[in-house]
């Protein structure tokens, strides 16, 4: 089993960004779980298999993979690359329902755990139960929380889209539904897993939270220069 620094959080906490840029500066693979629930979201929504029973009864069967591409795993539906359509808002809105599938967080766990294991040096892996159960054991875990309209906040801007009030309310309130979502499913919920470093990135920079999480990486991982 290789190194693994695991990040988890609510959403729109930047996790992602925040762990693509970690994994950069340490050598080591991104692993975005996320994505890979997205692309099962996809899939499900492809197929027209709206409901839970058929896209679990499915959930092996799927065409879905992990490609290490450089010094990330890209999620690919037969074949395809799709990074970016995982990122279409109704993806968003129905992924929180794909997640809470015992049969489908079966295939994701089994497909992150050997992902892990063809990473060179190690793996910066995010989600909303990495530290709690996919990699219990990780040598690094952190908990990545930020005010709710921040959270909006930057998720807006990072879209492209007008940064109002008005928008900031709503984008808020999608967050802190599919929140309420992750934290009250039966399998696997959002929690901060016990001995996580809780990082609050409210009032932090980018810039910031990144070397605050390298740093902590380097005392855990001595080796790494
Ligand atoms: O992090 P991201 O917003 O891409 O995650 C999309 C969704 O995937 C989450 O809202 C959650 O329902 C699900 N997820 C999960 N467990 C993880 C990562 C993501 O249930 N480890």
């Amino acid at each position: 089993v290789s190194a693994v620094v695991a990040i988890d959080g609510p959403a729109g906490s930047g996790k992602s960004t925040t762990a693509r840029a970690v994994a950069g500066r340490l050598g080591f693979t991104h692993l975005d779980s996320g994505a890979l629930y997205r692309a099962f979201a996809l899939a499900a929504l492809e197929r027209e298999l709206d409901e839970g029973e058929r896209i679990a009864a499915l959930a092996d069967a799927l065409p879905i993979r992990l490609d290490l591409v450089d010094d990330r795993f890209r999620p690919e539906i037969a074949g395809v690359d799709v990074s970016q359509a995982v990122r279409r808002p109704d993806v968003t809105a129905r992924v929180s329902f794909v997640a809470a599938l015992p049969a489908v967080r079966a295939a994701v766990n089994r497909m992150l755990r050997a992902a892990a294991t063809l990473a060179p040096l190690g793996v910066v892996a995010d989600g909303r139960d990495i530290g709690s159960v996919v990699f219990p054991d990780a040598d690094l875990k952190i908990f990545l929380v930020a005010a709710a309209p921040e959270r909006a906040r930057r998720r807006l801007s990072q879209e492209g889209r007008a940064v109002d009030e008005a928008s900031i309310r709503r984008a808020s309130r999608e967050l802190l539904a599919r929140d309420a979502r992750d934290a009250e499913r039966a399998h696997a919920p959002l929690v901060q897993p016990p001995g996580a470093v809780r990082l609050d990135t409210t009032g932090m920079v980018f810039a910031e939270q990144v070397e605050t999480i390298v740093g902590l990486a380097r005392n855990a991982f001595p080796q790494l220069t």
